[in-house]
C-alpha cells in the first residue's frame, strides 16, 4: 500500500502531551483536549507527505537542529487557528475611527498615526483598520499620514496578507461604500484590496511571546484580539505589560471582548463603553 493511504495509528494522549508541551513553549498557545483530533489530522497529513509513519519520530524530526526549525515553521502554519475575517468585530475597528476622528477635530494629530495589529492572521483586520483610518483622512481632506504594522507568527499567513486578494465570501462584511472604495474586483472573481492602503500596511513574522522582539517604537492604537485567548493568564498579563510600553501617551490597546480578565496596570485606564474592551494610556 502506497503511503498517502496507509492509516496512522492514532497520536497517544501522551504525545498529544508532548506536542501541547511544545506547542505552548514556543508559541504560548494552550491546546484543549478537543483539540487532539485537530491536530493528529494536520500532523499526520504532514507526516504522510514525508513519508514518515512514527509519530516519536516526525516529533524527533521537527525538535531537531535546522532542518527541525525549517519543519517547524510549516508545521506551525499548519496548526495554528488563523479564523479571521474583515470587520469581525466592527464596534472595536470602528471605536478606532471615533479615536481618530476626535484627534483630527482637535488638531491633535501632530505626527503619523500608527497602529499594531497583533496576530493578523491573513491580513483581514488590518486592512479593515487601514480602512477606517484612511476614511478619516479623506473626509478631513488631510494627505493620509499613517501607518500600520501587523504581526503574525504563520509564514503563510502573512504571505497571503500581503497579496491582499480575498474571495467573494470573504469581503461580503465589508460595507457596501467601502467595498466599493477600497476593493477592486480581479479577472478571476477575487477582491484585490486598493493599493493605497496595501502600501500603509506591513506584515512581519513575530512571535509575541518574544515581545522584546518587537519593534522599539510607539504607535497610537494596539489592536490584539482572538490571541490572548489561547495564552494562560500570566502570559497574557506579561504581553499586555509589554505591549504598554510601545503606547504613545493617550494611546489605546483594543483586545477581544473578555480576552483580558484581572488586568491592571498603573499606566493604562480601562474606558467604560458598551461592546468594546479598550485602555488607554495616561
Ligand atoms: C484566531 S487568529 C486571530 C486573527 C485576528 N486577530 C482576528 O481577531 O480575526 C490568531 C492568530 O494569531 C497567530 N498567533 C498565534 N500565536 C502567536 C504568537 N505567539 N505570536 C504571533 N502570532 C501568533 C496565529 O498564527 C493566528 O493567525
Amino acid at each position: 500500500m502506497g503511503w498517502s493511504l496507509r492509516t496512522l495509528p492514532t497520536l497517544s494522549l501522551e504525545q498529544f502531551a508532548q506536542w501541547c508541551k511544545l506547542l505552548e513553549e514556543r508559541t504560548g498557545m494552550q491546546l484543549v483536549p478537543q483539540h487532539k483530533a485537530l491536530l493528529e489530522s494536520q500532523i499526520s497529513t504532514r507526516m504522510r507527505e514525508l513519508g514518515f509513519d512514527d509519530y516519536d519520530r516526525y516529533y524527533q524530526q521537527v525538535t531537531d537542529g535546522v532542518a527541525g526549525k525549517l519543519e517547524w515553521t510549516i508545521i506551525i502554519d499548519r496548526i495554528a487557528v488563523k479564523e479571521t475575517g474583515f470587520f469581525r468585530h466592527r464596534a472595536s475597528i470602528e471605536y478606532v475611527r471615533g479615536f481618530l476622528q476626535k484627534k483630527i477635530n482637535n488638531q491633535a494629530l501632530t505626527q503619523s498615526f500608527d497602529a499594531w495589529s497583533i496576530g493578523c492572521a491573513t491580513g483581514e483586520e488590518a486592512y479593515s483598520l487601514a480602512m477606517v483610518i484612511n476614511d478619516c483622512f479623506e473626509l478631513a481632506a488631510l494627505n493620509p499620514y499613517y501607518g500600520i504594522t501587523a504581526f503574525d507568527l504563520s509564514v503563510s499567513a502573512l504571505a497571503t496578507a500581503r497579496k491582499g486578494r480575498y474571495a467573494k465570501r470573504k469581503v461580503e462584511a465589508v460595507k457596501a461604500d467601502e467595498f466599493k472604495r477600497y476593493t477592486k474586483q480581479l479577472t478571476d472573481g477575487s477582491y484585490e484590496i486598493a493599493s493605497r492602503l496595501r502600501e500603509r500596511v506591513c506584515f512581519t513574522q513575530a512571535n509575541i511571546i518574544n515581545h522584546n522582539n518587537l519593534p522599539n517604537v510607539k504607535v497610537d492604537v494596539i489592536f490584539c484580539q482572538n490571541l490572548l485567548v489561547y495564552f494562560r493568564r500570566w502570559l497574557r498579563r506579561d504581553i499586555l505589560n509589554a505591549l504598554v510600553d510601545h503606547l504613545k501617551p493617550g494611546g489605546i490597546l483594543i483586545t477581544g471582548l473578555g480576552e483580558v480578565v484581572e488586568w491592571d496596570h498603573p499606566k493604562m485606564q480601562r474606558v467604560v463603553v458598551e461592546d468594546v474592551q479598550v485602555y488607554v494610556r495616561e
